[in-house]
């Protein structure tokens, strides 16, 4: 009698264990089901490119590069120069969010069909004088972020994320429900341990 009870009781006890194996399981399926990721980036030189390389390769989600509809030459892009497209751009006003530069998005319609379908999308970004570049404010601007995790990250020589961030975020198409995560910036390509720990600890 003794041994049926406990062997009633063994069969009961392994079969909770293999129900809450499965739960937990499915669960973490579903965690990663349920959240869809984009994870779009300007690059002028390739060194965002690499970052968002790294968060892909964490998250799985879908890379996007902003591209602009006029790309950005290495003469454009001589900050040096105070003739450049960049300097320009950047004496049009005296922020970027102030400014009326918008430089065109060739791809804006397959992001926005990208982001409309995502639960977190990471923005990122060199810093240009301290700032997001004008092209990232024509993307927040247009692209609707309502709702959205929006995890900014950006690469620098020196600076800060600064305000970019949060000038970003004053601009940017959100809701109530939007929740925009403190900036990150990773200054050069991160390694891959550097980029599995910060999203690690953005999920918990
Ligand atoms: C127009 C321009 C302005 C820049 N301004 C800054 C700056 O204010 N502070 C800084 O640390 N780096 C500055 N940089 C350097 C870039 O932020 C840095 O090289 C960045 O990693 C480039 O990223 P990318 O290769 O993705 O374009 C500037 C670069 C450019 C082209």
């Amino acid at each position: 009698m003794k041994n049926k009870i406990i062997k009633s009781l063994s069969v009961i006890l392994v079969f909770a264990m293999v129900l809450t194996t499965v739960n937990m399981m499915t669960a973490k399926v579903q965690a990663k089901q349920n959240k869809k990721i984009a994870i779009l980036y300007f690059s002028g030189t390739g060194t965002t490119r690499g970052a968002a390389r790294r968060i892909k390769n964490k998250t799985k989600g879908r890379m996007i590069e902003i591209k602009a509809a006029d790309p950005y030459t290495d003469d454009d892009l001589d900050y040096g120069d105070s003739n450049s497209r960049v300097t320009k751009e950047h004496e049009s006003a005296s922020t970027p969010a102030e400014s009326t530069v918008r430089p065109e998005i060739s791809n804006l319609n397959a992001i926005k069909k990208a982001v409309k379908s995502a639960d977190i999308v990471y923005i990122g970004y060199p810093i240009w004088w301290g700032e997001a570049p004008h092209i990232v404010y024509n993307l927040v601007e247009n692209v609707n972020l309502s709702g959205k995790t929006v995890v900014p990250f950006c690469t620098s020589i020196s600076s800060g994320v600064g305000d970019s961030s949060d000038n970003l975020k004053a601009n940017a198409k959100i809701s109530s429900q939007t929740k925009w995560l403190d900036g990150r910036n990773f200054y050069s390509i991160p390694s891959q341990k550097t980029v599995n720990k910060w999203i690690n600890g953005l999920m918990d």
